[in-house]
């Protein structure tokens, strides 16, 4: 119907403001793509532009996501936390994230955004999450490596409680994830990949 669509629509317009390009456009007159990693998410914008749009760049992610994941809540398609139309909603977000119609339907890797459909969903496994991302970059000093790893352990979580959508959602985040993390892995590989300042693995 045409109230359900229309909320997919916004959904997908949500997810999609670039809020990286637009801070370091606005605010710094600094293309975050042409930096660093090229990457227009957080890690990226921390490099570039420093903490304080870093740490904007993260919340206004997240919270594009788990408000996405909401609208079905919010304008009564349903009533159910636990619904698949939560996920289905936070799933257009991410697409908006990716394949961004503001970015030249180019854009992130779907890391905070998922984080924030995840937080709307099912905020337990979202602290799990959280704890083991930054447990992680503090043992590698590398975000790609800990997005990858958490992306990894949760999908196996999401099957170990048994949540059916969840599981299929993100095993195909998953693979999406490593997929748009390639230039990274190689990097890994290679002993290139940029290391956050902190954490056992930076070496001084
Ligand atoms: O949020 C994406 C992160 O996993 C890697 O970012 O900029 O180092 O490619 P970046």
């Amino acid at each position: 119907n045409l109230k359900l669509a229309l909320l997919l629509l916004i959904a997908y317009l949500l997810g999609a403001i670039p809020n990286g390009v637009w801070i370091g456009k606005r605010f710094f007159h600094t293309d975050i793509r042409a930096e660093g990693s090229g990457n227009i998410g957080t890690t990226n914008t921390f490099r570039v532009l420093g903490p304080v749009a870093g740490s904007a760049v993260l919340i206004l992610d997240l919270a594009k996501g788990t408000v996405a994941t909401l609208l079905p809540i919010w304008f009564h398609i349903t009533t159910n936390f636990s619904s698949p139309m939560l996920l289905l909603f936070g799933l257009m977000a991410i697409l908006g994230h990716t394949v961004s119609i503001f970015d030249h339907f180019k854009g992130g890797k779907a890391v905070a955004t998922s984080a924030g459909m995840l937080l709307a969903y099912n905020p337990i496994l979202f602290v799990i999450a959280a704890a083991l991302f930054v447990s992680l970059i503090y043992l590698t000093s590398m975000v790609s490596l800990a997005s990858m790893v958490s992306f990894t352990i949760i999908t196996i979580l999401c099957f170990v409680i048994h949540d059916v959508y969840l599981s299929i959602l993100a095993v195909g985040l998953t693979i999406f994830v490593y997929w748009r993390h390639r230039a990274n892995i190689k990097r890994i590989i290679n002993g290139t990949e940029n290391m956050v300042p902190f954490g056992l693995g930076y070496k001084h």
